[in-house]
């Protein structure tokens, strides 16, 4: 077999379709059914210059610039204008592959707003059902393609373990020597199936996608299959990781209820009042509601840590638009509200940060190779740098099929290992890098912290840990007293639910010594010890607007 692909987000769809497409053979693993990925729920859209953009005054140049300024600089600006500048391609794609996107009244693809973005660039389909949308389609298409030949899917598949075997090229490689695992090679992976069988499969490459993480914490926007598997897997088999500190909470969970409003609704317009009924974004930034996420997340949590309460308010919209405006753009997220007892379009609902995203994972290069021969990471569990220190909103699905798309086409015919160029050289400079289990914490504990048990029990005593100390805001003494509890917590992995358990484990264990390692406050990494941001890094835009690519 050529490939394997762990995950059926639009980042393992898109890779399995392409190339089983291009006549490789090619398995992919889902440890629930097809359609539960994270992706799925993506509501706001996919980011994406086309030329009616660019007629508007929209240019990739401004994408690109949008995503760095988001990204606090930390991005890896060669990567970011990749992404940017083959977005258009990869969206013609996907209509070809069967998706469709919102049009307006001119037949022309609408285009929402979000959040720190410039112009309005945000395709979206269903109205707030992007995700939903763009993984159907691509999943009919992969169907098709399983039943024309090249491609096997197998559902309620968990893999358990990445093969390795000793790497008989690993002199030849200097990046892969700067790590301890240089030796190893990936070749297939060990599952666990519905009926408790184990299963060892080999191939050629294979490709983690397996989204998220957020079932780490107790507030998430993320469903519960989001278990960090795919970065705990590449660590536990020895890749690089990078980046980890860098956790993403979504300013608009609705709570009580547990809902996520999308950004897409401050972007028509609807704002954040406090319990007087008074806006405070204002004050915070100038873009006020349109702030980064990160900016917009620390305001709402400082107004609830302080006792207030904080509501979107969308009456303004739907007043604006006339009756009806918010449940025809936002069909689904209205239906849910309605569910919970709410009506966006008449009153303010309730909202708290949660955890959305994480902008680090699997140290990939810009064609999804990790620093393990054979292994290759897409979509949220990687780590391309497109992100930097807080993602640009919507630019998640659009990285997902940009680099998962570079894999396959570029996945060579025999095995070889990947290349891990010199620019890692660069960002090592920046990046915090795990590689080696972190070592033990040794300092003054936080005398409130009272997690007694060595062996970890239930996934909400993790929650409650990370929710604690590995929240929106961090400090020191809370991320040591977090690890010397991470270090201390045992789990053994037998069935899918405690083998998630035990990746979710690792994940905070790795992300707790990334924000420790972080001594100063970057995007969405805030230590409220340190708050001051590091100078920003020069140079960026400038070399970017030299090398500006064409639509
Ligand atoms: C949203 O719709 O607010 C989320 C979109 C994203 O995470 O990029």
């Amino acid at each position: 077999m050529d490939l394997i692909v762990v995950g059926s987000g639009v980042s393992g769809l898109y890779a399995a379709l392409t190339a089983a497409a291009r006549g490789r053979t090619v398995t992919l693993l889902t440890k629930d059914a097809l359609e539960n990925s994270n992706s799925w729920y993506a509501q706001g859209g996919l980011s994406a210059v086309g030329p009616e953009g660019i007629a508007a005054g929209d240019s990739i140049t401004s994408h690109v610039a949008d995503t760095l300024t988001a990204g606090a600089q930390l991005n890896d600006a060669e990567n970011v204008a990749l992404m940017c500048s083959s977005a258009w391609a990869h969206v013609q794609a996907l209509v070809s592959a069967g998706a469709h996107f919102d049009t307006d009244a001119s037949g022309e693809f609408a285009r929402g707003l979000e959040a720190a973005h410039s112009h309005p660039r945000i395709l979206h389909a269903g109205g707030d059902a992007t995700g939903r949308s763009l993984a159907s389609a691509l999943i009919t298409a992969c169907r098709k393609q399983e039943a024309a030949g090249g491609l096997i899917i197998r559902e309620q598949v968990f893999v358990t373990e990445l093969i390795t075997t000793p790497n008989p090229d690993a002199e030849a490689s200097e990046a892969h020597a700067a790590t301890d695992h240089a030796a190893t090679r990936v070749i297939g992976v060990r599952t666990l199936g519905p009926d408790s069988s184990r299963e060892e499969l080999f191939a050629s490459a294979v490709l983690l996608a397996t989204g998220g993480s957020g079932q780490l914490y107790a507030a998430t926007t993320n469903p519960a299959g989001a278990t960090g598997d795919g970065a705990a897997l590449a660590y536990r088999a020895g890749a690089a990781l990078g980046d980890l500190e860098f956790i993403q909470f979504h300013p608009t969970l609705v709570s009580p209820g547990g809902f996520m409003v999308s950004e897409a609704v401050r972007g028509e317009g609807a704002v954040l009042i406090n319990e007087h009924g008074e806006r405070f974004m204002q004050e915070v930034h100038p873009d006020a509601e349109l702030a980064p996420r990160d900016v917009v997340a620390r305001a709402i949590h400082s107004v609830r840590a302080n006792g207030g309460t904080v509501h979107l308010d969308a009456r303004a919209v739907e007043a604006k638009h006339g009756p009806g405006f918010l449940a025809r753009r936002f069909p689904s997220i209205t239906a849910e509200l309605e569910k919970l007892g709410y009506d966006l379009g008449l009153e303010p609902v309730p909202v708290t940060p949660a955890a959305h995203y994480i902008m680090g994972g699997i140290l990939t290069d810009d064609l999804g190779a990790s620093t393990l021969p054979g292994l290759y990471a897409a979509g949220e569990c990687a780590n391309t740098g497109v992100h930097g220190a807080n993602r640009l909103a919507s630019n998640s699905l659009l990285e997902g099929l940009v680099f998962a798309w570079r894999m396959v086409v570029n996945l060579p015919m025999t095995p070889e290992i990947g290349d891990f160029t010199n620019s890692e050289t660069n960002k090592a400079l920046t990046k915090v890098i795990v590689t080696q289990p972190p070592r033990r914490i040794e300092g003054k504990a936080d005398p409130s912290a009272n997690f007694e048990s060595d062996e970890l029990l239930n996934l909400a005593q993790l929650q409650d840990l990370a929710q604690r100390y590995l929240g929106v805001v961090r400090t020191g003494d809370g991320l040591r007293t977090a690890l010397r509890q991470l270090e201390r917590w045992q789990v053994s992995p037998h069935d899918r639910s405690s083998h998630e358990l035990a990746n979710l484990l690792t994940l905070a264990t790795l992300i707790a010594t990334a924000a420790l390692h972080r001594e100063n406050s970057l995007g969405a990494h805030y230590r409220s010890d340190a708050p001051e941001p590091p100078l920003p890094v020069a140079g960026h835009l400038q070399r970017f607007a030299q090398q500006a690519p064409t639509a």
